[in-house]
């Protein structure tokens, strides 16, 4: 049996996020000293921007990702690659502009795909990630609602890369975003709860006392899918890099 996520706890986010940051980095170096491309899995929100600014400062100090590949783990449907609020230009200002990855190595679920072909580029996303090797290392915010991706309360873990609904909560954390809850996109396109557990490694970041209650229950033993994050008990190597705000809840 696996055992619980393992919790790191960390001052402030700058300290959790340059210790992923670091995990990652020496990932990278001893698989590319291996001849081995790392493959990453990457999340979008607030959470994870500090994990990128160190990425980018440990890439000016030399850490290189040519031999990366990443995948990431959500796209809204119906929006333009240009809108500011989609992960696409998310990605790229706060990460992928600034680091020497290729362009053909991102990957990042395509918000405009056409509605009849959205089942087949579903699988094709999936399959591409298997064709890389499956990721090496899988990073992840988690939603007040319990989410992981856009994999919402009620989600079952079977599921590879797939479309879904957003939860009344996700939209209206994204409301102002986007400049209204009219404007919030309804649907998505996300790695299913199988995708991410077929991660060898699980690093879930959460920062600040609004994320204590759901890192608490996340962490209490009993899988439920109203709380996807409490898949992630089933998972062999995950660790939560937390704050002090989002530790408060814990004993
Ligand atoms: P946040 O979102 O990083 O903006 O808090 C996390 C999530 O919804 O996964």
């Amino acid at each position: 049996m696996p055992s619980l996520p393992s919790c790191r706890l960390f001052p402030s986010p700058e300290a959790a996020s340059k210790a992923l940051a670091d995990e990652i980095c020496q990932l990278i170096d001893s698989r590319s000293a291996d001849g081995k491309t790392t493959v990453l899995g990457l999340a979008t929100g607030n959470t994870p921007t500090r994990l990128y600014a160190e990425l980018i400062r440990l890439h000016h100090e030399g850490l290189s990702f040519r031999d990366v590949i990443t995948f990431n783990l959500d796209e809204y449907i119906g929006i333009s690659r240009e809108h500011p609020e989609s992960y696409w230009q998310f990605m790229h200002h706060h990460l992928f502009n600034h680091i020497d990855i290729a362009p053909e190595n991102i990957h990042i679920p395509d918000c405009g795909v056409s509605e009849q072909n959205l089942e087949n580029y579903c699988s094709a996303y999936e399959e591409r990630i298997s064709e890389a090797g499956g990721i090496d290392l899988q990073v992840l915010g988690i939603g007040r609602n319990g989410h992981i991706g856009f994999n919402e309360p009620g989600a079952t873990s079977d599921l590879p890369t797939h479309v879904t609904e957003l939860n009344p909560v996700t939209v209206n954390d994204a409301a102002e975003a986007f400049g209204g809850i009219a404007k919030v996109p309804r649907r998505a396109i996300t790695m299913g709860v199988r995708t991410i557990l077929g991660a060898q490694r699980i690093a879930l970041l959460a920062f600040g006392e609004g994320k204590a209650q759901i890192v608490k229950r996340a962490l209490t033993p009993g899988i439920t899918s109203e709380v996807p994050a409490t898949y992630l008990q089933a998972h062999e190597s995950t660790a939560f890099f937390l704050d002090h705000g989002a530790s408060t809840a814990l004993q």
